[in-house]
């Protein structure tokens, strides 16, 4: 039976929502199982079943028109590996299939696990750290870059502007338009690599620009498809990284846990993001008229479909708020799910692995020094700054 239309005058994008989303989320999660936000003229599904059910149908829940919020800003995305359907979508993903693929991670490994042990013996020699700026925001950038093989020189463009790409799957409003200069500086950085020489020989980007000789990608897509790699792995690892600095300092009983079983970091890694997911959610927009669980979409209509609502779904987890390090919640939705599921889930793993593997091992404890402050994106949920105080291990 189809039941009437749930609205809800809930702006997903206001300040006070992006600071704390859950009172908001679960207020949608009860309304019904596809909500009409009325302030954003968009759709919201916040349940964990019927997110799960919209991901997996991507040809009813199309990516084609973009996956943010602001038309002038998705018209932008469009053909991007993020913003396309099959088999466009799935032409792009093959792209840089094999780099991503099980054993080209497991060769990656040793380099990433040094890496990070490099970057933790400095900061735990230091003692009082930005646990964001210091730690978790320099790892996934240096490994990503380092893949798609870019110069040193002018990197420091990259962070921020991947933030403020981030921000432009969020509406069209000052604070974006304030965040233009950021991404023009990075485009700017980018688009000088369809230049070979700059790029490493066997990187990411070498592989992107073979695909150009070889014809199996159009030369206007390899500065793209660079760049959906890069800023899809730079916020979001950084925030799912400072997220878990937190925890682990907040909670001592979690640190002496993973000190004593660092078996148990994997398992911690997946809660952390099931609890406080960096993605927060992306839309897509329905190809037909479909009923998602009683509630009728029209055809044509833009849906928000929330990975960080459907992750404290009570439906689905048990005490969804709380932070429990032995639920591992295997089938989380923080990387997606479907022909869209995140195509960097298993780097990311390894990058999080490495950092906090180093620092049981360095640290005898973490503990907060401060505040943390929040970094308001309407699309990554994370931290801005994170005072923290790393106390050396005796044997380290
Ligand atoms: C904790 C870290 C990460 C989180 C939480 C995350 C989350 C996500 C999510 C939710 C999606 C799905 C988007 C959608 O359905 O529209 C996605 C897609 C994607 N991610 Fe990640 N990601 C992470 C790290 C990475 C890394 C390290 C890389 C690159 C190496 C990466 C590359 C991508 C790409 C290329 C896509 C687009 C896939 C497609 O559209 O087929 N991500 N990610």
């Amino acid at each position: 039976m189809t039941a009437a239309v749930p609205v809800s005058d809930i702006d997903v994008y206001s300040d006070d929502v992006l600071d704390d989303p859950y009172p908001a989320y679960r207020a949608l999660r009860d309304a019904g199982p596809a909500v009409y936000l009325s302030s954003r003229s968009l759709w919201a599904i916040a349940r964990y079943s019927d997110v799960r059910k919209a991901l997996a149908d991507a040809a009813t829940f199309s990516s084609a028109a973009g996956v943010g919020v602001s038309d002038e800003m998705n018209a932008m995305q469009t053909g991007t590996v993020l913003a396309s359907d099959d088999p466009q979508h799935a032409e792009l993903r093959a792209v840089l299939s094999e780099k991503l693929a099980p054993r080209a991670l497991t060769a990656l490994r040793s380099a990433i696990a040094e890496q990070a042990d490099a970057l933790v013996a400095d900061v735990v020699a230091r003692g009082s750290i930005d646990g964001v700026t210091d730690l978790a925001a320099r790892l996934p950038t240096d490994v990503v870059a380092d893949l798609i093989g870019l110069p040193r020189e002018g990197r420091e463009v990259l962070l921020p502007g991947a933030d403020a790409m981030f921000a432009s799957f969020g509406p069209l409003d000052e604070r974006l338009r304030n965040r233009m200069p950021e991404v023009t500086a990075y485009l700017e950085f980018m688009s000088a690599m369809t230049d070979r020489a700059k790029l490493a020989p066997g990187s990411w980007g070498a592989a992107i620009l073979d695909a150009v000789d070889e014809g199996r990608l159009a030369p206007g897509s390899a500065v793209p498809l660079m760049t959906a790699y890069l800023v899809a792995s730079m916020d979001t690892t950084v925030h799912s990284l400072g997220n878990f600095l937190r925890l682990l300092a907040e909670n001592q009983d979690l640190w002496q846990a993973l000190k004593a079983d660092p078996g148990l970091v994997g398992p911690a890694f997946e809660e952390n993001l099931r609890l406080d997911s960096p993605a927060q959610g992306f839309t897509r927009v329905t190809t037909r008229e479909v009923d998602v669980d009683g509630v009728v979409i029209p055809e044509g209509s833009r849906v928000l479909v929330s990975f960080a609502s459907a992750n404290r779904d009570e439906r689905h987890y048990p005490d969804p708020d709380r932070f429990d390090v032995h639920r591992n919640p295997v089938d989380h939705l923080a990387f997606g799910y479907g022909v869209h599921g995140c195509a960097g889930q298993g780097l990311a793993r390894i990058e999080a692995r490495a950092l906090v593997g180093s620092l049981l091992r360095r640290a005898e404890r973490i503990e907060p020094a401060g505040e943390p402050t929040r970094h308001l994106n309407p699309a990554v949920r994370g931290l801005g700054h994170l005072p923290l105080t790393l106390v050396p291990a005796k044997e380290a």
